[in-house]
C-alpha cells in the first residue's frame, strides 16, 4: 500500500535501498567514529583498558574475523605493523580454530565483527582467551555477544546497518584499525611525531574528502553502464590495493553476482593471465603512490591480452593512469596509510550499481545473511 510504501522509504531516508543510504552516510560515520578520539593532536580512547605496559610487553597481534571484517584485516596488518614494527598475522576466524594458532599470554587478538555475533569469531575469540591471550574487539553493535567478552572493545559507532553487504562498518572498521596502529605506535615510539601529527590531522579530512567521492556516484553510474553486462571480473593490485580490491571484488560478487576474483598483481603471471582475454574486465587498483608504477606496468600488460581497464588511482596519477587505462576513478590524495578508507568507496558504488542494472536484490542478496551464527 501507500502507506507501507512511505514508511520504507522513510527509513531508506529517501534511497531505493539501504546500502545506497548506508554508502551516503559513511561521511557521518567516520565523523562519529574519529572526531571524539582525536584530541590535542593525540588518539585519545575513552576508558581503554590497555596499559603501557601492557602493550609494550606485546610480541604479537593476531587479527580474526570474516568476510569484509576480514579485509579490514588485511589492510590492518599492513598498517600496524608499518606504523609498531609487531609482527601481525591475520586468520579467517573460521581457520584460526582449527590450526593451532600460536598465541599466548603476550599475543593480543583482536577479532573485528559488525554485528558482534558471528559465530565464527566468537569461537575464534574463545580459543584465543583459552590459549591465555587478550582480546580486544572492533565492533559495531554495542552490548553484542563479542562486544561482552572481550578484554576490550572498541567501537566503531557507524549506526545500524541494514543492508547485507556492509559498507559504513567496513570503512568505520578501518579507521579505527589506523587510530589503534597510531595510538601502539605512539606508546612504542615507533613513529616520528611529525607522521603522527599528520596522519591524524588527514584523519580528521577523511570526511570531507568522502563527501567529494559521494558528490561524483554519477560518474561511478555511467561507468558501471559500460560494465555491468561482463560476467567475469578481475580486480588486481599490489599491498593495500590488493586488500582493497579483495573488498572490492566482494562487494560484487555478493550483489551482483558475477564471478569476480581479487588478484595480488605480482601473482597475475602465476595463474590469472591465462583468463585474460579479448574484453576481460580487469579493475586495477592503483592509489598507493610507491608502488604506483608497478601498477601501470600491470595495466599495460593486461590490455595488452585485450582486458578492458577499469583503473582507480588518487588525483595526482589520474592523468598518467587515463593515458593507459580504458576508465578510471578518481580519489583524492591523502596519506598513504589512509588510501584505502576513500578507495572502498567508489568500489562500493560500482557495485552498487551494477547490481541495480542486473536487477538484483540489492539489500538482500540471495542465500546471504547479515550475521551468520552457525558455523
Ligand atoms: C556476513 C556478512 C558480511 C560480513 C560477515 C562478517 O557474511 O554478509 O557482510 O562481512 O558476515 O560479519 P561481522 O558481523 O562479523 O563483521
Amino acid at each position: 500500500s501507500q502507506v507501507d510504501w512511505e514508511i520504507d522509504a522513510a527509513e531508506k531516508g529517501g534511497y531505493e535501498h539501504f546500502m545506497f543510504k548506508e554508502i551516503m552516510e559513511q561521511p557521518e560515520a567516520l565523523r562519529r567514529c574519529i572526531f571524539p578520539r582525536i584530541k590535542d593532536n593525540q588518539v585519545y580512547f575513552e576508558d581503554f583498558g590497555l596499559s603501557e605496559d601492557y602493550i609494550r610487553s606485546i610480541s604479537k597481534i593476531y587479527i580474526v574475523a570474516c568476510g569484509s571484517s576480514y579485509h579490514v584485516g588485511m589492510v590492518g596488518k599492513y598498517n600496524i605493523e608499518r606504523l609498531t614494527r609487531k609482527p601481525v598475522e591475520v586468520a579467517l576466524a573460521s581457520e584460526f580454530r582449527y590450526m593451532s594458532p600460536i598465541v599466548d599470554e603476550n599475543t593480543l587478538v583482536v577479532a573485528i565483527s559488525q554485528s558482534g555475533e558471528t559465530l565464527d569469531t566468537m569461537a575464534a575469540l574463545r580459543e584465543a582467551k583459552r590459549l591465555g591471550a587478550k582480546v580486544l574487539s572492533i565492533v559495531n553493535v554495542v552490548g553484542s555477544s563479542i562486544a561482552r567478552e572481550s578484554d576490550e572493545v572498541l567501537y566503531t559507532w557507524a549506526g545500524p546497518e541494514i543492508a547485507v553487504a556492509t559498507t559504513k562498518a567496513y570503512s568505520t572498521q578501518m579507521a579505527v584499525i589506523d587510530l589503534l596502529a597510531l595510538y601502539f605506535a605512539r606508546i612504542l615510539g615507533t613513529v616520528e611525531q611529525t607522521e603522527y601529527e599528520t596522519v591524524l590531522q588527514e584523519m580528521l579530512l577523511l570526511p570531507g574528502k568522502m563527501e567529494t567521492i559521494l558528490s561524483h556516484t554519477d560518474t561511478v553510474q555511467y561507468l558501471a553502464s559500460q560494465y555491468f553486462n561482463h560476467d567475469s571480473v578481475f580486480f588486481i593490485g599490489r599491498n593495500v590495493d590488493y586488500a582493497l580490491g579483495l573488498e572490492g571484488s566482494l562487494k560484487l560478487k555478493e550483489i551482483s553476482y558475477i564471478h569476480s576474483e581479487a588478484y595480488a598483481s605480482g601473482e597475475l603471471k602465476h595463474g590469472t593471465i591465462s583468463l585474460i582475454e579479448n574484453g576481460t574486465l580487469v579493475v586495477a587498483l592503483g592509489t598507493y603512490s610507491k608502488l604506483f608504477d608497478k601498477a601501470m606496468s600491470n595495466v599495460v600488460e593486461v590490455k595488452a591480452r585485450g582486458a578492458d581497464v577499469l583503473a582507480l588511482t588518487t588525483q595526482s596519477h589520474r592523468d598518467e593512469m587515463a593515458q593507459t587505462a580504458n576508465a578510471v576513478m578518481t580519489i583524492p590524495d591523502t596519506h598513504d596509510l589512509l588510501l584505502p578508507s576513500l578507495g572502498v568507496v567508489p568500489l562500493q558504488l560500482f557495485a552498487y550499481y551494477v547490481a541495480l542494472m542486473r536487477g538484483c536484490d540489492i539489500d538482500k542478496p540471495r542465500n546471504l545473511a547479515k550475521s551468520v551464527t552457525v558455523e
